[in-house]
């Protein structure tokens, strides 16, 4: 049941937090036109550079890589060159990279293709409650319809799982383990490389869904994370969308969950999109050793958002402050819901996201602010703030000063 929202108690709260309503409006409005993207874990605009690797893939080099002709024999070789480049880049071999359509299928590939594979070794699957679910309906999937047995593990008040509570849940059946390096929804990074050397440990299969990690945090290779699957996914760092990565290391071969050809080594039906692929390996070699997104640039930016909700009454940051990206701000709002704050974020050009599904007016709770421990009243209020390479203090500023009357407003609406 969501708590009544009483403005006698906003004004109540807002006295405490030394708050006075906000009456009129704190500042202009953005000119027609402009917004203030801030919904970079949603996805990247197309960088230039990498749109330019793409173009002649659109045009020139439009054979099928399965062709035995000429025209077929070009896309071939630069198909054969890409994995080649990727794979050198990304420190591993190239047969043990799998081209795929983005994030969702690199992760459905890691967990049914490898539980699959493995299920006469034991049918036990250990993740965590605060996953993408692209692994969630995964799992789900396979504790429904194939018999697996799931155990979600918890996370603390910051969203990080603890190796201790993966040590335990380790059983002699379990065949593999999927957490991911960075959460898309508030941005709390795990102790992957911590978590990959106890499933190692136990000879246990790790698969980690790296997809908001990419482009924002250190990467040297593809082996620091102590993983045996990983997942990539391009649109999230300035990268084309429908196009990602999964990383496997020999010698396992995760069933296929796309039958047909014996593309990708038997791994992967479908006729090979090579410029997508192409805009894959460019952003990966422009914008992952150096992170794109910028801890140096974007620390003090996302401080400063965080700074300002320490004064607003009635709201709560949610995730890690020591253990983040320094792109995310989450935060849940009492007396509203992340409809209401994202339309009138919107109306005022900001365009922000919560991790919830929001449809036509319907709203699911954030699995991942549940498992926070953070109370019903709260759950459906969630809004994240994701900074990128154009975001500018001036944005920064605009957002600090309109958010106490959208957050007004939205309480208006309930
Ligand atoms: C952590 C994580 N995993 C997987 C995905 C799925 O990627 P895509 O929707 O591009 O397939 C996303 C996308 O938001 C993500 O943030």
């Amino acid at each position: 049941m969501k708590e009544a929202y009483s403005p006698a108690k906003e004004r109540w709260a807002l006295k405490m937090a030394g708050q006075q309503r906000p009456t009129e409006r704190s500042t202009d409005r953005l000119p027609p036109g402009r917004c203030i993207y801030f919904d970079y874990n949603a996805t990247t605009p197309l960088d230039p550079a990498v749109r330019e690797a793409m173009l002649p893939f659109f045009a020139e080099v439009w054979g099928n890589p399965s062709s035995v002709h000429q025209v077929g024999r070009r896309a071939r070789a630069m198909l054969d060159e890409a994995r080649d480049e990727a794979s050198a880049m990304l420190g591993c071999k190239p047969s043990e990279l799998v081209f795929t359509s983005g994030g969702t299928e690199s992760a459905n590939l890691a967990v049914l293709g490898t539980a699959r594979h493995l299920k006469p070794r034991g049918q036990h699957i250990i993740t965590t409650a605060v996953e993408h679910h692209a692994v969630l309906h995964a799992c789900g999937y396979l504790a429904k319809k194939e018999g697996f047995e799931v155990t979600h593990l918890p996370v603390d008040r910051d969203g990080r799982v603890s190796v201790e509570s993966l040590l335990k849940a380790i059983r002699p059946d379990t065949i593999l383990v999927s957490i991911m390096a960075a959460n898309n929804e508030i941005g709390t990074i795990q102790p992957v490389t911590q978590l990959g050397a106890v499933c190692r440990e136990r000879e246990v299969l790790f698969h980690t869904d790296a997809v908001q990690w990419f482009g924002k945090e250190p990467f040297q290779d593809i082996h620091q994370f102590n993983a045996d699957l990983v997942s990539i996914c391009a649109h999230k760092f300035y990268g084309p969308k429908g196009a990602g990565a999964l990383f496997v290391k020999s010698p396992l071969l995760p069933d296929p969950i796309l039958l047909g050809g014996g593309h990708e080594n038997e791994r992967r039906a479908g006729t090979e999109n090579l410029a997508s692929i192409i805009g894959l390996l460019e952003a990966l070699k422009l914008f992952v050793r150096k992170p794109i997104f910028s801890r140096e640039m974007l620390l003090p930016l996302s401080a400063q958002l965080i700074r300002s909700l320490e004064d607003l009454a009635g709201v709560t940051r949610v995730g890690s402050l020591e253990h983040r990206l320094a792109n995310t701000i989450a935060f849940v709002v009492r007396g509203t819901d992340s409809i209401a704050l994202l339309a009138n974020l919107d109306l005022e050009g900001i365009c922000a996201s919560s991790g919830s599904a929001c449809s036509a007016g319907s709203l699911e709770p954030s699995h991942v602010i549940r498992a926070l421990g953070i109370g019903p009243e709260l759950q459906n209020s969630l809004v994240r703030f994701s900074l990128g390479r154009e975001s500018t203090s001036e944005e920064v500023d605009y957002v600090e000063k309109i958010l106490p009357e959208v957050i007004f407003r939205s309480r208006r609406h309930q």
